[in-house]
């Protein structure tokens, strides 16, 4: 059970992982903009505290003083050191005086500053309130005041924080979004000229085979005229193999995207097979080269396959592609895994190897050092083995004159799968 629940999280990883980025993006933000609005609101009761004295200074002195013309000395001795923005108005609350506003003079009489003035009176009185000065016990005029400097620079903040998280958001979407669409277009091309590759080798020696057939036709000598060895059934049977090989490569297409049927099926029965396969066309890649298979018996399992097949060649056909075609050794071995609940299987060969630079990207869709290559391969056999099979695909190591790639199969996961 614990097994099934581990598979279940590596397959959903990258899920979990962008979940987990956004809410981690999103406790940070809310922690930012806490701490600022924290900061703000210590700022404010700090600043308010400091008007209540400013104002209780600033009527002190004018109570003292019998003459109203004082105010302005009091106004610019008790006020000059604050920084936040002060405005006084009369008792018709038309500015009189005014300091420390941010764009404007001070006591700037222009009617466009005075404008501005009233305008902002409204927000003061909105932000904090009017505090009515007082001479004699009586209203002379009003003062309000706004934030100062810091204060309104860190109101920003939140928003600027904000708006920094979301373009990060976007910019990592975007930069997603591009790479999966780079992946996309690779896939596609990858796709295209795999089925081309695929289709082509049986469909050429189908003409062949036409050919002969036809000439024979034509003649009225039989086929194995010049080659005694092929007479009609021999050639049928030459095209039967062709079209079936055609047969697994269009059931192969068709079943990628699609869930795949799961059967129980003799697994080294299918990799002699695919190593067979490849013996026979070893005069054309290469004439030293050994294939060797090493097989202990296996659990019986379910897997599709036809694309277990796709997958271990993907490894063949790399592994012929690695080596020295005079001395190349290629091993596919099979073994249970100690606790019996996988197979192992192992495409090893004593070919060039792979940088470990490279190790980390090799299964990436367009990954390739081939001049013809389109990196595909792993890719495809990664999907087969990860997504329908929720196994493992890995190198476990390299260097020049062995790798070792490994499939893991979980048996009782594909045995369940199938009797579900
Ligand atoms: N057995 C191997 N020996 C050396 N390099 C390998 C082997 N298998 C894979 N590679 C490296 O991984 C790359 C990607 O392989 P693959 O996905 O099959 O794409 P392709 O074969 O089209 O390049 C190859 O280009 C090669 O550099
Ligand atoms: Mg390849």
């Amino acid at each position: 059970m614990a097994k099934k629940n581990n598979i279940k999280l590596a397959i959903g990883g990258t899920t979990v992982f962008k979940l987990f980025l956004v809410v981690g993006i999103v406790l940070i933000s809310i922690v930012f903009i806490w701490y600022t609005l924290d900061v703000i609101g210590q700022l404010k009761s700090d600043a308010e505290k400091m008007v209540a004295s400013y104002v209780k200074l600033w009527q002190l002195a004018a109570n003292d003083n019998t003459s109203g013309g004082e105010v302005q000395i009091i106004f610019d001795e008790v006020i000059k050191k604050a920084n936040f923005p002060v405005v006084i108005a009369g008792l018709d609350h038309q500015p009189i005086f005014w300091r420390n506003i941010p764009n404007i003079e001070d006591n700037d009489p222009s009617p466009a500053a005075r404008a501005k003035v009233i305008k902002l009176v409204e927000k003061m009185r909105h932000d904090y309130g009017e505090i009515p000065l007082k001479y004699n016990d009586q209203v002379i005029s009003y003062f309000y005041y706004g934030d100062s400097p810091v204060i309104s620079q860190l109101r920003r903040m939140p928003f600027i924080e904000i708006g920094l998280v979301l373009a990060f958001i976007l910019i990592g979407f975007i930069g997603f979004q591009n790479i999966r669409r780079s992946e996309e277009r690779h896939i596609w091309v990858g796709m295209a000229k795999e089925t081309a590759h695929q289709l082509g080798t049986p469909i050429s020696s189908l003409m062949g085979w036409i050919e002969i057939l036809q000439s024979q036709c034509e003649t009225g000598i039989p086929a194995a005229g010049n080659q005694p060895e092929l007479n009609t059934a021999e050639i049928t049977a030459q095209m039967k193999t062709d079209v079936d090989r055609l047969q697994r490569v269009a059931n192969r297409f068709g079943q990628i995207g699609s869930r795949p049927e799961l059967r129980e099926i003799d697994l080294n029965k299918l990799l002699e097979d695919t190593g067979q396969y490849f013996r026979r066309r070893l005069p054309f890649e290469g004439k030293g080269i050994q294939i060797n298979c090493h097989f202990s018996p296996l659990p019986v399992m379910a897997m599709n396959g036809e694309l277990i097949t796709w997958a271990v060649e993907n490894l063949i056909k790399n592994a012929l592609q690695a080596v020295d075609p005079e001395k190349g050794r290629i091993e596919i071995n099979s073994a249970p895994a100690k606790d019996m609940k996988c197979v192992v299987i192992q495409v090893i060969d004593n070919g060039s190897g792979i940088p470990a630079a490279y190790a980390r990207r090799l299964f990436r869709p367009g990954f390739t050092t081939k001049k013809r290559g389109w990196g595909l391969g792993l890719t495809l056999a990664r999907r087969i083995v990860q997504e329908y099979h929720k196994g493992k695909i890995f190198l476990v190591r390299s260097k020049p004159g062995e790798t070792v790639f490994q499939i893991t199969l979980p048996v009782q996961e594909a045995t369940k799968k199938k009797t579900t």
